[in-house]
């Protein structure tokens, strides 16, 4: 769906499908070239990075095999709580690969500086990260980003994987949620 489809359940939007595809398509030329003559392993984390993902790989030039790790950060509540569970583990040994972990967002930055420490000691060769969307003000700790497609507001955003309650996952564009859907 796109946000005309739902326009009442939202207040903005603030990256269109057109916008994200552009930019996926720019970070996969500069990714190819980065990783010329080496074994890339694309690391997408379940669920909000799945559209990143599926978009992002097939703009790439390059063969690049795909892992998935499920954590869950946020508990019952609504922030990240730092403490993170593994809930689905990679299938793949990560020793000597160069990882691109994939990431929808990063918000207090907590679950991808859990996730950078956890893969260094499973001995990656290198481990950098490409997140669609970032919100700076929001920063709890500072993350070490090579590909960031759109630094946004601190706001409650929906779309292209991100949820609220499940919900709005398959909104094709980003957008800001209205205030009377969680209030
Ligand atoms: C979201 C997002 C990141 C994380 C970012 O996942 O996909 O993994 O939160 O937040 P942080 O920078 O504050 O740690 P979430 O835990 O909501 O799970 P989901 O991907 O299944 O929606």
């Amino acid at each position: 769906m796109r946000a005309a489809d739902i326009a009442d359940d939202l207040t903005e939007i603030l990256v269109t499908q057109e916008e994200i595809h552009a930019k996926l398509v720019e970070l996969a030329a500069r990714v190819a070239e980065d990783y010329v003559g080496k074994d890339l392993l694309l690391v997408g984390v379940l669920k909000g990075a799945v559209m990143v993902m599926a978009d992002f790989a097939r703009a790439l030039p390059i063969d690049a095999p795909m892992d998935w790790m499920a954590v869950s950060s946020y508990g019952a509540g609504t922030r990240s709580s730092g403490v993170v569970q593994i809930r689905k583990d990679l299938d793949t040994d990560l020793h000597g690969r160069h990882v691109l972990i994939v990431e929808d967002i990063i918000d207090s930055g907590l679950t991808l500086s859990w996730l950078l420490e956890n893969f260094a000691s499973r001995g990656a060769e290198s481990i950098e990260v490409l997140a669609l969307l970032r919100k700076p003000e929001a920063a709890k700790v500072e993350i070490d980003c090579k590909y960031v497609g759109f630094d946004i507001p601190t706001e409650f955003v929906v779309g292209y994987g991100l949820d609220y309650a499940e919900r709005y996952r398959n909104l094709r564009d980003v957008a800001v949620l209205a205030p009377h859907v969680y209030a």
